[in-house]
């Protein structure tokens, strides 16, 4: 028998057994078999080496023994107790074992060539990497990315030793890391060491707490130095402790950081980062409750006529299956806000909400993801420009565009289709330059994209979701929009149509589809709003933000200002008062979300409330343009209460200021801040100082002073032309920035960016594992309810808590472009009540929304959320 090893961790993945008889040459055995059959000689060793021959050491003694007793029982059996004749000699002869060893020489030289296909690597030797020490490989190379000084030590081994020591951890103890990897790190320590603080840290590890302490240690070479050390345990994806990770900082270089980020942030960033990495590499293995699965499993077979959510492993695995591909960025360092911006942040953390965390999904899609929209079964479109030259993705089946400007022939994609599930992706083909362009998802679930630039400037086209065998893709409409539409805003109306607002020089508004009654069929509306919020040279009302208000009216916000506006009549409703400080809209891009519309105890008319965070001031992007100066973002966020007698604008400051941010509604009702840039402003390299921690923003916290808390920071610059959804496990998808001409990789600042990140906010944390609920069914026929309509969800959680709340929120998801979520909408529905089904399963009855104004007709992700902790959700479609 031989193993058979996994090729990247080193791991034994199979045995293969060969059989080679052996010449019998009959003696009598001097082994006697006991008849309750433990052994076959007194030792039973003469009957392993009959079965195993020389390669019994790679077996497990205990299965040797097991097996041993089984045979024996056998033969006792037919023996009658009369001694036995074995095969002499009991080992077998050289020629067998030459026999033998050719056999496994020739299957695993099989097995390995054929595992080059497969992907899946195997080997015959264990055949690890380098230096890899005590973890698996891929482990290894994510954790060799992080450059800041920290060992990974495994509490599951005896005294804790460090099995993963980083360069700069050797660089600053001088030691080589075989000198370190199997040692506890209480080496470090010596004579003058203050043995109170060595307490402390035993201490710590024993409650499994995070500390922070100053520790004097000791290098190789006797020297000492203050070390400015942070310990916290590492959990893998069931939420069990895997490590604990070390950070080490020498005091004496404290301060000494090219990003300026405190010491706490940089130690703060090395723990996230291998979080992160551990995490990702114990995802996927189902849940770690397997009560819980075992009990929803049950109750979803035997419930009900109406609709059991099909038990795919996305219930409940909140992690993505897939592990990221290594980034080739990992090492860019942190770039960030300015220093004193870093301190203040940390001031900001320890309100126990953990900071989130970042996973690579995809090193590159070949497109950058200027446009996203995700669809009801849980795919998101992805498109990119068409006229920038070739992108990395090739289109299939030898498929062409021909003639665009960019290049004659250009037989790449510049969209695509992304599977949320299984992490992958396939190319579409899209015939016109989809740029800038808008959209938003018809009440059948297509996406109606509208707009873009020169050969698509007034191009409609369609996406129809599809399963994956049906390869759907884009159509073009033979019929146009009647103006150009670039950098317009799309809005499903109530009625299932959408409405078109602006574009560049374009200061009107259309619907699609037109009205079949109107023989000219050339729609125009005109909207002399939006010129005059335009500023001369630089605009700053492009992609104004649009929705739709539970009284039928639409809300249009450009520039500084907004209207209550009646579309039918094309009649200004309302002015409000123009929001103090920056501009908001392109390039001086802001981003903006309706706050949650709360149906809670059968309101039906409910607060309306707009958020408005980041943007420039005026003057920004002429300075970026014309001087190469950029301009500090705003810091700002208003709220205007539209349902307020006299609406006024109450402003709050962010803990950075952000340009480009982009603003997603979580399905508790917070808003996170994500991508952007610290100075400058939207366009082609107009900004700077990439905003790379997200923040999270609480709009019902009564303490403002608390209502932003720093999250953790990715490593990828997302700044124009990047985008950022909800997923429906509740995840961020993040994707594209900076795309260049001919996909400039190289001598820009900031190049081109076809990576995919997820982003797992805090109520991801395994932590709360027990208190996520996950959808067991919907009581709603064909998953569908009409409006006012009552429909119920049967979840199961693990440790329910009735006094601490649940509520269910319907999602509309969002067109992503330009840092603003068109048709981004969150409806917390009125919950008739709660009953419990059996131990861990709870039934919550809902009703719909009750008007198309409050949640337009079409499909919308419906979460539950217990005690402030979302599961994944299921899609219904209102009508
Ligand atoms: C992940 C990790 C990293 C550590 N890094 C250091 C270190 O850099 N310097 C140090 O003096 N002790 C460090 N320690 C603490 C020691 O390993 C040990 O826990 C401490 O000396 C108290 O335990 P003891 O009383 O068994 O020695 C670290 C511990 C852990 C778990």
């Amino acid at each position: 028998m031989s193993p058979v090893f996994n090729k990247v961790d080193g791991r034994v993945i199979h045995f293969v057994g060969v059989q080679v008889p052996i010449l019998l040459k009959r003696r009598r055995s001097g082994c006697g078999f006991e008849k309750n059959g433990v052994s076959l000689c007194e030792d039973g060793s003469g009957f392993r080496e009959n079965v195993f021959g020389s390669c019994r050491r790679e077996v497990c003694s205990d299965s040797v023994v097991e097996l041993a007793r089984v045979l024996a029982t056998d033969s006792v059996l037919g023996s009658d107790d009369r001694e036995l004749e074995v095969d002499e000699p009991c080992e077998a002869s050289d020629l067998e074992k030459r026999k033998a060893a050719t056999a496994i020489d020739n299957i695993l030289s099989v097995l390995t060539h054929y595992s080059e296909v497969t992907g899946r690597l195997v080997c015959g030797k264990r055949c690890c990497l380098p230096g890899m020490g005590l973890l698996g490989s891929s482990l290894n190379i994510s954790l060799g990315r992080i450059k800041q000084s920290f060992v990974l030590t495994d509490p599951h081994l005896p005294d804790m030793p460090i099995v993963y020591a980083s360069d700069a951890f050797l660089t600053l103890t001088g030691y080589d890391r075989h000198e370190v990897v199997g040692r506890n790190c209480r080496f470090l320590s010596g004579m003058d060491t203050d043995s109170s603080t060595i307490f402390q840290i035993r201490e710590s590890i024993q409650n499994e707490q995070p500390c922070t302490v100053r520790i004097l240690n000791y290098r190789k070479d006797k020297s000492s130095f203050w070390n400015f050390l942070h310990i916290s345990p590492v959990r893998n994806a069931s939420g069990k402790i895997a490590y604990f990770v070390g950070v080490q900082i020498d005091e004496s270089c404290k301060h000494q950081d090219k990003q300026g980020l405190g010491p706490e942030l940089r130690q703060r960033s090395v723990v996230g980062a291998v979080r992160v990495a551990v995490r990702s590499l114990s995802m996927g293995v189902g849940t770690s409750n397997s009560r819980l699965k075992a009990e929803l499993t049950r109750i979803a077979a035997s419930n009900s006529p109406f609709n059991p959510i099909v038990q795919s492993p996305e219930i409940f695995n909140v992690w993505p299956t897939k592990a990221p591909q290594p980034s080739p960025r990992f090492d860019a360092g942190w770039v960030t806000f300015p220093p004193n911006e870093a301190e203040r942040t940390t001031t900001t953390f320890g309100q126990n909400i953990p900071g989130g965390e970042w996973v690579l999904l995809q090193n590159s899609i070949g497109v950058s993801a200027m446009h996203m929209q995700l669809l009801y079964n849980n795919k998101v479109v992805i498109f990119d420009r068409t006229d920038f030259g070739t992108s990395n993705l090739t289109l299939p089946h030898g498929e062409c565009r021909y003639n665009d400007h960019a290049v004659k022939v250009d037989c790449s994609a510049h969209s695509l289709v992304y599977d949320v599930a299984t992490n992958t992706y396939r190319p579409l083909m899209v015939q016109t330059n989809v740029w800038c362009s808008s959209g938003a998802v018809h009440p059948d679930g297509t996406l109606i994209q509208t707009g873009g630039y020169l050969s698509g400037d007034r191009k409609i086209r369609l996406f129809k979701p599809c399963n994956d065998v049906q390869e759907c893709d884009w159509i073009e409409l033979p019929q146009n929009l009647t103006v150009r539409r670039w950098y317009a805003t799309n809005q499903i109306l109530p009625d299932g149509r959408v409405i078109i607002v602006g574009g560049r020089r374009q200061f009107s508004y259309e619907f699609f589809p037109k009205n079949p009654n109107n023989a000219s069929s050339k729609e125009l509306y005109q909207l002399p709003f939006l010129r005059e919020t335009t500023d001369k040279y630089e605009e700053n009302n492009l992609y104004p933000f649009l929705y739709i208000l539970p009284d039928g009216n639409l809300y249009i916000f450009a520039n500084q200002r907004s209207i209550s506006f009646d579309y039918v009549n094309n009649r200004i409703v309302q002015e409000f008062p123009p929001i103090p400080g920056e501009k908001r809209n392109y390039p001086a891009t802001g981003s903006s979300v309706l706050l949650p519309l709360r149906l809670t105890d059968g309101n039906g008319s409910p607060e309306v409330e707009v958020l408005i965070c980041g943007g420039a001031a005026g003057g920004s992007y002429y300075q970026a343009e014309k001087t190469r100066v950029f301009v500090e973002a705003s810091k700002t966020c208003g709220r205007l209460k539209l349902t307020d007698p006299v609406p006024q604008w109450v402003m709050e400051e962010m803990p950075m200021g952000r340009v480009m941010p982009d603003m997603i509604m979580l399905p508790t009702g917070d808003v996170l801040i994500i991508n952007g840039a610290s100075r400058g402003t939207a366009g082609w390299d107009d900004a700077d100082g990439p905003v790379l921690y997200p923040v999270l923003y609480m709009p019902n916290e009564p303490n403002s002073s608390q209502r932003f808390t720093v999250l953790n920071p990715t490593i990828i610059p997302r700044m124009y032309h990047s985008a950022a959804i909800l997923l429906p496990d509740g995840r961020i998808l993040v994707g594209g920035s900076n795309p260049h001409k001919t996909y400039n990789f190289t001598a820009v600042p900031y190049p081109t960016e076809l990576s995919l990140e997820a982003f797992s906010p805090h109520y991801m944390d395994p932590q709360y594992a027990d208190l996520r609920p996950s959808i067991i069914s919907m009581e709603a026929r064909d998953m569908m309810v009409s409006y006012g309509e009552q429909f119920a969800l049967t979840f199961g959680v693990n440790a329910y808590r009735p006094d601490l709340g649940i509520t269910v929120a319907l999602i509309a998801p969002s067109f992503s472009t330009h840092s603003f979520g068109m048709n981004q909408r969150l409806i917390v529905l009125d919950i008739l009540h709660v009953e419990q089904l059996s131990r861990f399963a709870y039934k919550v009855n809902v009703y719909a929304p009750p008007t198309p104004n409050i949640a337009p007709p079409g499909y919308y992700m419906v979460f539950v959320v217990h005690d402030g902790i979302p599961g994944h959700c299921v899609w219904i479609k209102i009508i």
